[in-house]
């Protein structure tokens, strides 16, 4: 599968850690490239494109997971879920078929943040009854230009 994944300095160390674990996924690197200060709208934007071009999944990460959880929700087609639990990170795929996961580097420790991900690569959407909960919202947001 390709995951796109990307991250402000806030959680740039859990990026690298995370990225060392996906084998066996195709994964594409929007940056941040170094732990110097940056503006996480910036990667999560980027991370939103590449994620609605290639028809994919995404997982992006700040130091709270919060700011770029808002970002992501902005765009149309893009249902981001900020996760803390591996338990959050199954009801986000089953419940709400998420393509988008948020992890805060300052909330999460790296192990955590690798079981969230392995849990909510491998699980997969419900469908029925959530298919038509999410089509009540699906056409909310703004488009990506
Ligand atoms: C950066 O200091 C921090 O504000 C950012 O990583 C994130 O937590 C924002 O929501």
């Amino acid at each position: 599968m390709v995951v796109i994944i990307g991250s402000d300095h806030g959680a740039f160390e859990a990026k690298e850690s995370l990225k060392e674990s996906l084998n066996g996924h195709e994964i594409i690197d929007v940056g941040t490239d170094s732990a110097d200060s940056c503006h996480y709208p910036e990667y999560a934007v980027a991370l939103v494109r590449e994620v609605i071009k290639r028809d994919t999944i995404g997982i992006i990460l700040c130091g709270s997971g919060i700011g770029v959880s808002m970002v992501a929700n902005r765009y149309a087609g893009i249902r981001a879920a900020l996760v803390r639990t591996t338990e959050e990170a199954r009801l986000s795929r089953e419940h709400n078929n998420s393509n988008v996961l948020c992890l805060g580097g300052r909330i999460s420790s790296e192990d955590e943040i690798k079981e969230i991900v392995k849990t909510w690569i491998n699980t997969p959407f419900e469908g029925g009854r959530h298919s038509i909960r999410l089509s009540m919202f699906e056409n909310l947001g703004e488009k990506m230009d």
